[in-house]
């Protein structure tokens, strides 16, 4: 049987916190990494286009290099192009959502607050996670426009500016919440910040480690050993990580600091072939 190889997707340097879970938990496997980052934000593109850049992305991600599992590591991609994806590949597609369900298991005075892009937050998917899990808590959900930017700008060595996201956290302090859902997959990257701005908060939640866990238990239904997941590969984590648009600087050093090596990085990746420029398609 060949070693196993999962690929990774999202719209910037967010779905690295996945990849990191995936490889804490599955040393065995190799991961290829796809970043639209010339499409970032995807809170800010049209559905449409959502769906039509992921779809193209990770059709020419698979023609390169066939994988076992698909995981969509995007929240905000998660909500619109799951269904899409699933009409056109055979791989199975793993999705993230908003971790809402071990939340509302978790807190303790009821009260939850839901960290996400304004994107996830207007969609009716996380409106319907919080209907049928959360009945009974009081969610505060926010929307931050800019955090995925500062994130991104994390990795080039930016700080995220500490002042503007105490204040932007505000709504949490004053509805009290004891429990956090990350429902972006580029907040666990600044967790440590994040527990220092609101130390009243008891749990944070994110879905990583729940993504790894689906993605064994479907590594091992397609025949791989549960042992040749764990032992380590002995070669690099990130067979290849590929973005659409420049490679962020300072990429190799953060990779390193997840425990993500790569040899092969690439930047401007498939965009032609893919039909996809940095504005939207072709
Ligand atoms: N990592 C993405 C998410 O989980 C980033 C959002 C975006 O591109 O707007 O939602």
């Amino acid at each position: 049987m060949t070693t196993p190889r999962v690929l990774v997707f999202d719209s910037g340097v967010g779905g690295l916190s996945i990849a990191e879970c995936i490889h804490r938990q599955l040393p065995g496997v190799g991961l290829v990494y796809v970043a639209d980052n010339a499409g970032f934000p995807y809170g800010n593109q049209p559905e449409s286009v959502v769906v039509e850049r992921s779809q193209a992305l990770i059709g020419a991600a698979l023609d390169e290099f066939p994988c076992d599992v698909v995981v969509v590591a995007c929240n905000t991609a998660s909500t619109v192009v799951l269904p899409h994806l699933r009409a056109m590949t055979s791989t199975p597609v793993i999705g993230v959502v908003p971790a809402v369900k071990p939340a509302v298991a978790l807190s303790v005075n009821r009260r939850i607050g839901v960290l996400a892009t304004p994107a996830t937050v207007r969609r009716p998917y996380l409106k319907n996670l919080i209907d049928e899990f959360a009945g009974d808590c009081t969610v505060e959900r926010l929307g931050h426009p800019d955090l995925v930017y500062w994130i991104e700008r994390l990795v080039t060595g930016t700080p995220v500016p500490e002042e503007a996201l105490h204040a932007a956290l505000q709504p949490f302090r004053d509805a009290g919440v004891d429990t956090v859902v990350l429902g972006c997959t580029h907040y666990p990257l600044i967790t440590g910040t994040l527990r220092a701005q609101l130390p009243e908060v008891k749990f944070w939640v994110d879905s990583g480690d729940a993504i790894a866990r689906r993605t064994a238990w479907l590594l091992e239904k397609q025949g791989h050993a549960p042992g040749s997941l764990e032992q380590p590969r002995g070669s690099v984590a990130v067979e290849a990580a590929l973005f659409t648009g420049a490679v962020p600087e300072g990429l190799e050093a953060f990779l390193s600091r997840l425990e993500l090596g790569s040899d092969d990085i690439r930047g401007h990746w498939a965009t032609s072939a893919a039909g996809i420029t940095a504005t939207g398609s072709a």
